[in-house]
């Protein structure tokens, strides 16, 4: 079986072109091993298609900065909406499963955790985009999978992530103010790559939910982390998300019930202590960005 991540220069690309003998592409994080391919492009798009010949294609390359993405709707259509649209017309009448990311921002957010029964109700342009190329999945392809996941976490050199993010500040003895009203379901990202996959190459298709099930807060995550990096939790300052002043507004109520996942993979994803526990051990095996 062959498989493809386009956008295996991310977070959870990284991780889950890890997992297996795959193909994958980077755009302007170059990585070792790494094939560059802007998924924006169609052509070559097809053209990487062609070559590889793939039997699965994990897509988690997108613009996640959901700010960003609420202030310029039409360039971060190009990646987010645009560049899966056309991946679903190089594939269609292919058999080449789609495996694509979406998000639990698709919610209000006014009553999470999230099942898969749930409907959709995006607050913010980030979630709408999900929603929208979710929606068009469905109708044009059978062989897919879509995982909405949230609050991603884990060892990163890039540092983007809120935890890797948070260690860096305290770790420097800044302050940081954060959201005591935005509750989710935080998860390992290296652990939330491994189920993805164990599902992937299986024969399933649909919308599944993937999320660790400990449900808190922003907040109450950050103090976590503190604890178990040996950090100042006095550095965190637990603010409204109003006082935040974020471009995007945020599903407060938010993070995911993995009904589906957990009944196959007969297990739930690590939750925070365990995550950050291994986050700690991964550090100190690739050395410390901070
Ligand atoms: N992080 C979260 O908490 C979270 C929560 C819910 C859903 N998600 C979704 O999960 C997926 C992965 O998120 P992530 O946090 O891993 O994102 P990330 O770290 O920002 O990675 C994004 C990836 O997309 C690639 N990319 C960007 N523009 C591209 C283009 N034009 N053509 C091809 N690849 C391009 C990037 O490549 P380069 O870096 O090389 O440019 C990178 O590999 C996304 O769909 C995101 O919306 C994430």
């Amino acid at each position: 079986m062959k498989e493809l991540v386009i956008g295996a220069s991310g977070l959870l690309g990284s991780y889950l072109f890890r997992e297996g003998r795959m193909f994958g592409t980077y755009t302007h994080n170059q990585l070792p091993c790494l094939i560059r391919c802007d998924a924006t492009d169609l052509v070559a798009l097809e053209r990487l298609i062609e070559r590889i010949k793939p039997d699965i294609i994990y897509f988690p390359a997108a613009n996640p900065h959901v700010d960003w993405v609420e202030v310029h709707p039409e360039e971060a259509k190009v990646i987010n909406v645009d560049a899966p649209l056309g991946l679903i017309r190089v594939i269609r009448g292919r058999g080449i499963k789609l495996v694509y990311f979406s998000s639990d921002y698709v919610f209000a957010g006014s009553s999470g955790p999230y099942g898969e029964e749930d409907s959709p109700s995006p607050l913010n342009e980030y979630g709408k985009q999900k929603y929208f190329v979710e929606q068009q999945i469905d109708q044009y392809l059978k062989n897919y999978l879509i995982f909405r996941i949230t609050n991603l976490y884990g060892f990163e050199k890039r540092g983007k992530n809120f935890a890797q993010n948070l260690i860096c500040q305290l770790r420097v003895k800044k302050s940081v103010r954060v959201a005591k009203d935005q509750v989710s379901t935080p998860t390992y990202v290296p652990d939330l790559a491994r189920a993805i996959r164990e599902i992937a190459v299986r024969d399933y298709t649909g919308v599944f939910h993937l999320a660790a099930s400990d449900y808190l807060s922003r907040y109450e995550f950050a103090l976590g982390i503190a604890d178990i990096f040996g950090l100042e939790r006095e550095l965190i300052v637990g603010v409204s998300t109003s006082e935040l002043e974020q471009q995007a507004a945020r599903p407060l109520q938010g993070g995911l019930i993995s009904f589906k996942a957990e009944k196959l993979l007969n297990r739930s994803l690590l939750g925070v202590n365990e995550g950050l526990s291994e986050m700690l051990l991964e550090e100190k095996r690739y050395g410390r960005i901070c």
